[in-house]
C-alpha cells in the first residue's frame, strides 16, 4: 500500500497535471428545449446522465432590464421541473455541478452591454445570480454573452469580476463561453484567465453552407485546402493555441466539442469531397428544427445508410448520403479532442450540446458521443 502511494506521488511529481488534476472537467451544456423534440429527438433533464458529466450548463436563462436573471421558457424550467431535474442529478453524482447558462447567440448583446456598464445592473445580477443558485440548488453561472466588442472590453472583466467577487463567500463557480478566436471579441484574456473558474472555447461553426463549398463544423487540425489564414485560425487546435498565447492558462480552457454536424446540399449528388459545390444548407432535420444542422442523433435515427468518410488531416469525420452533404464528429473524433485536452493541459471538454448525442443507441451506444469523450478523459 505505501509503495503504492509513493509510487503513485513520484509519478505526480514527475507528471505535473497529475497534481494540478487538470483535464478532467466534462463541462456539458444541455439546451433544455431539447425536452419539447419529438419522436426520439425527445431528451429531458432526467435522461441526463449524471455520471458523465463533471457540470451541466443548463441552457439558457434571460436577463431583465435591471440586471436579474429570467426564466424564459416557465413551462419548460418551471412547471416541467427542467432545472429541479438537474439539481437532482446531483443526487446520482455528488459531485456533479449544476449552472445557469446566460444569454447565448439568440439573446443578443444590448442587454449585456446595458448591465455591464451600470454598477448597480452588474450588483443586482450578482445578487439574482446567487438567489437563483440558492433557490434551484445550482452551483453558479455560465456567461454566454455572443459577443462583447471593443467598447465592452473593461465592461465585460468588471462585470465577471463583480459576479465572481459576490460568489466567493459561497463558493459558487464562474464559467463564460467564448468566440474561437479570441481577437475577434473584446476580451482582456489573462485577467479573464485570473478571474474565471472555466473559459469554454466554442470551437465549431468554422464553416457551415454560407461558404458555398463543403468544409468541416469542427476540425481539430487544419485541412490541405486551407488558405493561410484559415491554418491559423479555423481548426480547434489553432484556437487554443490563440487563447494561451493571448494569456489564458491551459488549465482554464475547455476544448469545444458538437454533437451536431453543418449540413449542406450538394450541387451535384457525385461530388462529395471536401471543397466541393453546395447549393446552400441542408432542409432542417426532423427534432432539431434547423436549416444547415443535424444532430449526431438525427444522423443515426435517418442517415444510417449514408457513406462515412474519415478525414484524417482534420481528424473529423464527414458523411454524404445523395445530395446531404454533413462535417460532424463522431466517438472517434470526439475521443482524439479529449486527448488533446489531456496532452495540453486544458481544463477538459466542453459539449454542445449533449441531448443530441445517440440517447437510444440507434448508432450501436448509448451515448456514445459523451461516453467516449468519457473514455479519453479518465
Ligand atoms: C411559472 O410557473 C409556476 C408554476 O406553475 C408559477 O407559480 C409561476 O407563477 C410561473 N411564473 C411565470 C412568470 O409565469
Ligand atoms: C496548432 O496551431 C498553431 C497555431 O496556429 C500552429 O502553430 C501549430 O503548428 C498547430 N499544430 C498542429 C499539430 O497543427
Amino acid at each position: 500500500m505505501l509503495s503504492k502511494i509513493i509510487f503513485l506521488l513520484s509519478f505526480c511529481i514527475f507528471y505535473l497535471h497529475c497534481v494540478s488534476g487538470a483535464a478532467d472537467k466534462v463541462l456539458c451544456y444541455y439546451a433544455s428545449w431539447g425536452a419539447n423534440r419529438p419522436g426520439d429527438g425527445q431528451f429531458t433533464a432526467e435522461d441526463i446522465n449524471a455520471n458523465l458529466c463533471t457540470h451541466v450548463n443548463y441552457a439558457f436563462l434571460g436577463l431583465n432590464d435591471d440586471g436579474s436573471l429570467k426564466i424564459l421558457d416557465n413551462a419548460t424550467d418551471i412547471e416541467n421541473g427542467g432545472l429541479e431535474k438537474v439539481a437532482a442529478l446531483k443526487q446520482i453524482n455528488p459531485n456533479l455541478k449544476a449552472l445557469f447558462s446566460l444569454g447565448g447567440y439568440a439573446a443578443g448583446t444590448q442587454l449585456f452591454t446595458a448591465v455591464s456598464s451600470d454598477a448597480t445592473k452588474r450588483a443586482t445580477m450578482a445578487q439574482s445570480a446567487i438567489e437563483f443558485c440558492q433557490t434551484y440548488n445550482f452551483d453558479g453561472l455560465d456567461v454566454d454573452w455572443e459577443y462583447p466588442l471593443e467598447g465592452d472590453r473593461q465592461n465585460y472583466i468588471t462585470m465577471l469580476s463583480d459576479i465572481k467577487q459576490a460568489f466567493e463567500p459561497h463558493g459558487y463557480i464562474l464559467t463564460v463561453a467564448v468566440a474561437a478566436i479570441p481577437t475577434d471579441a473584446a476580451y482582456d484574456v489573462p485577467a479573464m484567465s485570473n478571474v474565471l473558474d472555466v473559459i469554454n472555447v466554442m470551437t465549431y461553426d468554422f464553416h457551415g453552407s454560407w461558404a458555398g463549398v463543403t468544409a468541416q463544423n469542427s476540425p481539430l487540425y487544419a485541412s490541405p485546402l486551407d488558405g493561410e489564414w484559415q491554418k491559423d485560425n479555423l481548426n480547434c487546435n489553432s484556437s487554443i493555441t490563440h487563447w494561451i498565447l493571448s494569456g489564458a492558462a491551459p488549465e482554464k480552457l475547455a476544448i469545444g466539442v458538437a454533437f451536431y454536424g453543418h449540413a449542406y446540399t450538394l450541387a451535384d449528388a457525385s461530388n462529395h469531397d471536401l471543397g466541393a459545390p453546395s447549393n446552400g444548407p441542408a432542409p432542417a432535420g426532423e427534432f432539431t428544427q434547423n436549416m444547415g444542422t443535424l444532430g449526431y442523433n438525427e444522423l443515426c435515427e435517418f442517415h444510417k445508410d449514408g457513406t462515412i468518410v474519415w478525414d484524417d488531416a482534420q481528424k473529423v469525420p464527414y458523411m454524404y448520403d445523395d445530395t446531404l452533404w454533413v462535417g460532424f464528429d463522431n466517438p472517434d473524433s470526439v475521443a482524439l479532442k479529449a486527448q488533446y485536452a489531456k496532452d495540453n493541459n486544458l481544463a477538459g471538454v466542453m459539449i454542445w450540446s449533449i441531448e443530441t448525442d445517440d440517447l437510444h443507441a440507434l448508432c450501436g451506444t448509448k451515448y456514445a458521443l459523451l461516453q467516449a469523450v468519457n473514455d479519453n478523459m479518465k
